[in-house]
């Protein structure tokens, strides 16, 4: 479903770095990575780290507190694959100059592919 958000212009996000907005009620880290636009949650599935405060690379974020590295298009944790670990990724849109995101309201049940996942055997 459609719930796209305007979060900044385009340029206010520098190329290779990212920022956070509050996005229905959800922290939505929004980076620029050659000026191609992802959105994920921003909040590390490991112990909760601003991912948007993380390097940029490639493609991929890493966190700042301990490392971890998420794909941007997809969300995946690349430090383990094979774990299932990944952050939610939500589609981004330019539209006149704007960065808008699409995340949908919490009581949205019909937009559940965004949940977050972190498979019970989480590593520590
Ligand atoms: S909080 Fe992100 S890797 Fe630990």
């Amino acid at each position: 479903m459609n719930h796209f958000q305007t979060v900044a212009k385009v340029g206010e996000i520098p190329p290779g770095q990212g920022r956070c907005f509050p996005v229905h009620g959800t922290m939505v880290g929004v980076f620029n990575e050659n000026n191609r636009y992802f959105a994920i949650n921003d909040f590390c599935p490991h112990m909760g780290a601003s991912l948007s405060d993380g390097h940029v690379d490639d493609g991929i974020v890493m966190c700042p507190w301990h490392a971890w590295r998420f794909r941007l298009s997809d969300g995946a944790w690349l430090d383990n694959p094979k774990s299932g670990i990944c952050t939610p990724t939500y589609d981004v849109r330019i539209e006149d100059g704007d960065i808008q995101v699409n995340v949908p309201p919490p009581d949205d049940d019909a937009d559940t592919d965004n949940a977050a996942s972190v498979p019970s055997s989480e590593p520590s």
